[in-house]
């Protein structure tokens, strides 16, 4: 039997079945259907498959270090107090009255040990209890403070203090799920090898008119790079950065969906690609950490963790930019249009202030959404967005650069795109009524 790979017969194909994903290894054949994209209801099957089943970003450890400290933040479209109870529980809870559904908590940030609705004043612990319900009398016998408790996210645990959630009770351990990510997200955590890591206070709150999954694969995908960002590279070549060495590296599947591009590009590194000068207090500081490193790690260990970029998606919200400085980038959909993008600097605990400087000056420079990188991509995604628009005669988005290459390259694949979206069609395929996890 011959296959008809038409883009006619494959039209065709997802309009019987459903399937968004067209992938035929024999040929080398991957293309996304545009509709992934554009088509409320496919969000809306992203949010039932996906964004409730999977386990998801919620934060960092270092963010609520002492009991009682809690963050209000939206995850993947639900409101959440993220907070520590007073048994040094870490603790995800739903952020809506069990009374009307008010917030029961306003504020970004804080300290409290009881969260208090401003509606008509019902009183939670910050482990979630009902303790206080004014004019209680005069509710029926039936209600309990017991049974009206806020609620919580199904599962919470916590992998190097990254806290994860999920809003599914059969979701596997944490660990599980993160397979091949656990090791990357290793390599992050043993960047503090010394007291740990922390989150620098302050985040970057922006959005981009565009479907989250294209920053999902603009997030690691090298090929955009010195295209859609040969400002910045003219910028830091006039600055006397070496940018002869390319971008050296690979794209990974490390399973489930997540993916990760690994290279090795020295002037993607804070300190090889800093474009303001440096003390030699900051070198001699950089280059003992770094022989400290060796002795904490092992010096295959360290060149992993220090010397190597790395640009990691832990699906389905979360990407870890280890790349001109550190950044945890997370993604909320908001509409097929519209994401929402919380972004932090991830640092070593107790560094000293010069380099946090130069690290934040790293930062802001290339992935600020001031910056040199973030306003490139946006341009980039919202046109693709717009682009679009043409669905009705260009259906198809082509992901098939260097599929079947044995020993594939960093800039010449997407492998690492290609696994996403493996994840991605399975589980829009199953999910509750039959999915693959
Ligand atoms: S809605 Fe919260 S107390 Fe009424
Ligand atoms: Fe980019």
């Amino acid at each position: 039997m011959t296959i008809d790979h038409s883009t006619e017969a494959t039209n065709l194909t997802v309009r019987r079945t459903g399937r968004m994903v067209h992938d035929v290894p024999e040929t080398g054949e991957f293309m996304v259907h545009r509709s992934a994209f554009t088509d409320g209801a496919v969000l809306e099957r992203e949010r039932r498959n996906i964004l409730s089943r999977c386990w998801v970003y919620v934060g960092h450890a270092s963010e609520i270090p002492n009991v009682g400290d809690y963050r209000t933040r939206s995850v993947v479209g639900r409101q959440v107090i993220f907070c520590r109870d007073r048994n040094d529980e870490v603790r995800v809870l739903l952020n809506t009255c069990r009374h009307r559904g008010a917030l029961v908590c306003r504020e970004p940030q804080g300290n409290d040990t009881t969260f208090t609705c401003f509606y008509h004043k019902w009183q939670y612990r910050n482990s979630g209890e009902l303790i206080g319900v004014p004019g209680k009398i005069s509710f029926p016998e039936s209600f309990t403070l017991a049974d009206n408790g806020l609620a919580s996210a199904s599962q919470v645990e916590t992998y190097r203090d990254f806290v994860f959630a999920s809003f599914d009770s059969s979701a596997p351990p944490l660990v599980e799920y993160l397979a091949g990510a656990a090791d990357f997200i290793d390599r992050i955590a043993d960047q503090g090898f010394r007291d740990g890591m922390e989150i620098v206070d302050g985040a970057h709150l922006y959005s981009m008119r565009c479907n989250w999954k294209l920053v999902v694969e603009n997030s690691i995908d090298g090929y955009h790079g010195f295209p859609v960002h040969s400002t910045y590279f003219q910028y830091i070549g006039s600055r006397g950065v070496d940018l002869s060495v390319g971008l050296d590296g690979v794209p990974r599947d490390l399973g489930n969906g997540h993916a990760c591009l690994d290279y090795l590009a020295p002037f993607a590194r804070t300190v090889a690609r800093t474009t303001a000068p440096m003390s030699d207090r900051a070198k001699q500081l950089i280059t003992d950490i770094r022989a400290e490193a060796d002795a904490a790690l092992g010096e295959e260990r360290a060149a992993l963790v220090a010397d190597r970029s790395k640009n990691i998606f832990v699906y389905p919200n979360l990407l870890i930019i280890d790349a001109a400085s550190l950044q945890i980038r997370v993604l909320d959909p908001v509409a097929t249009d519209y994401t929402n993008i919380s972004a932090w600097l991830l640092a070593p605990r107790g560094e000293d202030r010069e380099l946090r400087q130069i690290r934040s000056d790293s930062y802001q420079e290339f992935l600020g959404p001031g910056g040199f990188a973030t306003p490139d991509d946006c341009e980039a995604l919202e046109t693709c967005q717009i682009g679009y628009q043409n669905i009705a005669e260009v259906e198809w988005n082509l992901v098939n650069k260097g599929y079947g290459v044995d020993a594939p390259e960093a800039v010449d694949n997407e492998t690492q795109i290609r696994a996403f979206w493996r994840q991605w069609d399975s589980d829009m395929a199953g999910g509750p009524d039959g999915g693959t996890r």
